[in-house]
């Protein structure tokens, strides 16, 4: 079989949404933002594959392990036909929950949702070319907008992992639950990755590792808006500041600016004025408890029914199962 690939939008939707998007969030005062979608074009998500084998960054191991712990019992739980993995970047851990779908002869179909379109084609064509019997789907979207493109659920097991829910603003995340559980069938599930709450300091080494990648990988985004929006950011004239807040109980990284500029980004129709020290946000990274992603699910249609969690309880895999709760369709109130 040969892999499916889908792009949700012609590639004018997707310019005329980042030039909006963009020019929203430069505009937002007192703390301007970009939409961290953005740090994912081929070579951002090569510096994401790199940060994942940095020392400091414990999430990727220790997810994996977990992973690897469990993979067989979430399988045997769920029964599914159909993996799907939203934000799958090069599509490794998706392979723990296929051979354990192997093992016990389920495996039918897995799909794959990425906006970053290069490294998801790459990883759609490997898992074909490594599971001769699976019908792959690649499926270049955003999934925050673009969830109904995967159809209908039924026997699908549904994985967002990588702590990757903490880049959603936490007002966002039960409408996010509630699009994905449309797509589910009751019975369906979701394995959901989440970093947890702990101690700040490993916060703290975990995005400002020793080596410079994040600091790279942050700075991507400004490169990202200059080729897209024909942008003048100078991305070495920024640096990477990443701290944790512990109110919010999430990592904030933002881009200062080391010196006075003036920037121009045509695409999004601004010009941007910045003094030395300005910042603008380029992500949240939002740390979880059980209790604090149990307190976003009333209403959405999903409930734990198991957590898995490692030894030094970093980092956990919360199985949901969308339940027979009718969820709303967006236009009712
Ligand atoms: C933190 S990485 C995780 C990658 C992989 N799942 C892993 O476990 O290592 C986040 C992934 O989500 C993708 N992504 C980020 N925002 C997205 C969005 N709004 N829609 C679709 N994909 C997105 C990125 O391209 C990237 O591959």
């Amino acid at each position: 079989m040969s892999a499916r690939i889908e792009r949700v939008r012609d590639s004018s939707d997707m310019s005329s949404r980042m030039s909006d998007e963009v020019r929203e969030g430069l505009q937002k005062r007192p703390l301007p933002e970009l939409p961290s979608k953005y740090f994912y074009d081929d070579r951002g998500s090569a510096l994401f594959d790199d940060i994942t084998r940095l020392p400091e960054y414990y999430p990727t191991r220790t997810e994996e392990a977990i992973l690897e712990t469990i993979a067989q019992e979430v399988v045997d739980r769920v029964q599914p036909r159909e993996l799907c993995e939203l934000g799958s970047g090069v599509g490794r851990k998706v392979r723990l929950l296929l051979d354990a779908m192997a093992h016990r002869e389920l495996l039918e179909r897995c799909v794959l949702l990425d906006i970053s379109e290069g490294f998801l084609i790459e990883s759609a064509r490997q898992l074909d070319a490594d599971y001769p019997d699976l019908a792959v789907r690649g499926v270049v979207g955003d999934f925050l907008e673009d969830l109904p493109a995967l159809g209908a659920g039924g026997g699908r097991l549904a994985l967002f992992l990588a702590g990757t829910i903490g880049n959603l603003h936490p007002d966002r995340v039960p409408p996010f639950l509630r699009d994905l559980a449309r797509q589910l069938d009751p019975g369906d599930a979701f394995l959901l990755g989440l970093d947890l709450v702990k101690d700040a300091a490993r916060l703290h080494a975990a995005y400002n590792d020793s080596a410079g990648v994040t600091a790279e990988f942050n700075r991507n985004i400004l490169r990202v808006v200059n080729t897209h929006l024909g942008a003048d950011f100078e991305p070495e004239a920024f640096e990477h500041v990443a701290f944790y807040d512990p109110d919010n109980a999430w990592i904030e990284m933002r881009l200062r600016a080391t010196r006075g500029m003036r920037v121009s980004i045509p695409g999004a129709n601004l010009q941007m004025v910045l003094e030395p020290g300005d910042e603008i946000r380029t992500e949240l990274s939002c740390k979880y408890t059980r209790g604090s992603l149990e307190a976003r699910l009333p209403g959405t249609g999903l409930c734990v029914e198991a957590w898995y969690t490692d030894p030094d309880q970093l980092f956990a895999c919360a199985l949901l199962r969308r339940s027979h709760e009718t969820i709303p369709s967006e236009e009712e109130p």
